[in-house]
């Protein structure tokens, strides 16, 4: 009996292996498929952050260029006949420091990373009852400066009208006459 079952069981044993050996078939073959050069990538793409834009700071040259800016805005207010009274007083390490105070605070408007330790527009400009004439010399001033360091007529436009806002607290309109 245990000699039959031995033989049984050897035969069961022997047609499994027959049959594992027989169903393990070759790898199939992938076909070859060539990455065409459009699709490369196009996911990654998808997924990347657009460049965030540039501030005006940055377009304009960053902080070195700003002061370059500033120093010959301040030669052309101190030549020009409207405004130069203004500033008759500010001379050597006095003109430094509002060149440096001036080139923060543009610096600071336009979105560069500059501490600007200087009053606000509204306490340093009080009670100088600035006429639009004055005004509108230091705009062509600032625009010549701009013009000569090449800064571009873009981010020229963007200074002004950015300086602009300001106008209320630097040179109020006077009341009206009644
Ligand atoms: C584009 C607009 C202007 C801007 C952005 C501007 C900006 C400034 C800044 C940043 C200061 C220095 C404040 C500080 O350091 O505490 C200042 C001071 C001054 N600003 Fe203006 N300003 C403008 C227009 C004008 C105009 C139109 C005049 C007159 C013509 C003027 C006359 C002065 C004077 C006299 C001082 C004080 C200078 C001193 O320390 O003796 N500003 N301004």
């Amino acid at each position: 009996m245990r000699h039959r079952l031995f033989i049984l069981f050897s035969l069961l044993a022997l047609t499994l292996t027959v049959w594992a050996c027989g169903a393990k078939k070759p790898p199939v073959k992938e076909p070859a498929i060539a990455e065409t050069v459009t699709d490369a990538g196009a996911d990654e793409d998808a997924d990347a952050e657009p460049p965030a834009p540039k501030s005006l700071y940055e377009r304009m040259g960053k902080r070195e260029a700003i002061a370059k800016v500033v120093d010959t805005f301040m030669k052309n207010m101190m030549a020009n006949k409207t405004v130069a009274k203004r500033f008759a007083k500010l001379k050597g390490p006095k003109l430094d420091a509002f060149k440096e105070s001036f080139t923060d605070f543009v610096c600071k408007e336009t979105g560069g990373d500059c501490e600007y330790k200087g009053k606000d527009m509204k306490e340093a400009h009080k009670g100088m009852k600035i006429t639009e004439a004055e005004w509108n010399a230091t705009v062509e001033a600032l625009g010549a400066a701009l013009e000569e360091h090449g800064v571009g007529k873009e981010e020229q436009a963007d200074l002004v009208a950015a300086l602009g806002k300001m106008r209320e607290d630097i040179a109020p309109a006077p009341p009206a006459k009644k």
